[in-house]
């Protein structure tokens, strides 16, 4: 499908806007975020900790990249999962950092990015990351995530596609909210082929919406696909 001019230029508006909240309104993150959710934000991510008990990882090491203002990171620790983050934006370091303070919480946190993480190979079980922006699917970080983690490890990827749901009907509302077309899914399916992973991806309903669930698993062998099952 061929993008027009104006689906270009709201495309790039979009991402300059959601780069100024992640830095200097990062203050307002979680103020944006619920009310362009219409308060379901927190819901949505807390799938994210509901597919890691699932996958058995609970009781192992998690990274979250780009962990925005913490709240992922609090409900883990609040969970007792051991957790460490990796987020990109200084001044969201700063809201997470005050937030963990606030709930008397304590996560292991580093400054950086995701297309060059400064961890060994094999150092995770499990690597989250919750409404990821563009760099989740640039080839440096999928790579990365592949290296990070040990064998049998998975990255979950929660809310690259939300759509909310209206008696039963999906709603588009471009650029925030759309459901994934069959390009979309099948190149994000090849994406994680090549950095090593097998790919499986599910729509879970919460919320009022259906959350992309996207699960890259490190196998010795890649045999197995199953992408695209219904929740
Ligand atoms: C849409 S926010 C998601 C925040 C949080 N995970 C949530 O559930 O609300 C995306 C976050 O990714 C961070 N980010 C962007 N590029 C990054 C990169 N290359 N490495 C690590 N974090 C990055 C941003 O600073 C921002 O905090």
């Amino acid at each position: 499908m061929v993008e027009t001019v104006i689906e270009r230029c709201i495309r790039w508006g979009y991402g300059w806007a959601c780069e100024r909240l992640y830095r200097e309104f990062a203050w307002s993150y979680d103020l944006v975020s619920h009310g362009v959710s219409v308060g379901r934000w927190d819901v949505w991510r807390r799938i994210a900790l509901d597919e890691v008990q699932q996958q058995g990882a609970s009781t192992q090491l998690m990274l979250e990249i780009g962990f925005g203002t913490g709240a992922l990171m609090a409900l883990a620790r609040s969970a007792s999962l051991p957790v460490v983050g990796l987020e990109l934006s200084p001044q969201m370091h700063a809201v997470a950092s005050a937030k963990l303070a606030r709930l008397q919480l304590d996560a292991s946190r580093v400054q950086g990015t995701a297309a060059a993480m400064p961890f060994a190979d094999d150092s995770f079980d499990v690597v989250v990351s919750t409404f990821p922006a563009p760099y989740i699917l640039e080839e440096s970080t999928l790579r990365e995530c592949a290296r990070v983690l040990r064998e049998h490890g998975c990255l979950i990827i929660v809310g690259l596609w939300v759509t909310p749901l209206m008696c039963g009907r999906r709603l588009h509302i471009r650029p925030v909210y759309a459901a994934p077309s069959s390009a979309q899914q099948a190149r994000v399916g090849r994406l994680l082929e090549d950095a090593g992973f097998t790919p499986s991806l599910t729509l879970r309903r919460a919320g009022g919406a259906e959350v992309s669930v996207v699960i890259g698993r490190k196998e010795a062998s890649s045999a197995s696909h199953r992408y695209c099952d219904a929740a």
